[in-house]
């Protein structure tokens, strides 16, 4: 008979965004998270030995970044790509390198490992990131910001 996990491996069942296994499988696991009337949609990458995980939500346009799920990436795995119209962003860090909202980032998600699962890191407030990420300003216009004359 299987002994009882330790304390430490008592965790919110709500907070879970994935299964490690999973992640390994796809590389990326989009999640939703409820909390209120804010639900939080993220996704999780794996990038190198590390994980990152980001709202789900362009700083250009506002709009998610997969059309497909578990499709957030570029054919060949390097970056994030926007389905929208094409921005893309590094792994890493979430940064935009080139596109409508290049200079902009991705805003990032605190995860922890615990037991074979991925799960929200006990610093985030929910509401809180989910309000936030829908608050946050975006890029004017289908081109990004205006340019200086
Ligand atoms: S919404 Fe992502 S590039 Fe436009």
């Amino acid at each position: 008979m299987p002994s009882d996990p330790p304390p430490e491996a008592a965790f919110d069942v709500e907070r879970v965004v994935c299964r490690l296994t999973q992640l390994e499988r796809h590389g990326v696991c989009a999640f939703t998270i409820s909390a209120g009337d804010w639900p939080l949609r993220g996704f999780v990458l794996r990038v190198g030995e590390g994980i990152r995980g980001y709202v789900n939500r362009c700083p250009h346009a506002g709009h998610p970044l997969n059309l497909l799920p578990e499709r957030f990436l570029t054919p060949d795995g390097a970056l994030i790509l926007c389905s929208s119209h094409g921005a893309l962003f590094e792994k890493s860090s979430g940064y935009c390198v080139a596109g409508p909202c290049a200079g902009r980032s991705l805003m990032p998600v605190a995860l922890e490992i615990r037991w074979g699962f991925v799960l929200l890191a006990d610093s985030v407030d929910v509401q809180a990131l989910a309000q936030e990420a829908d608050a946050a300003p975006l890029v004017e216009g289908p081109e990004g910001p205006p340019r200086a004359p």
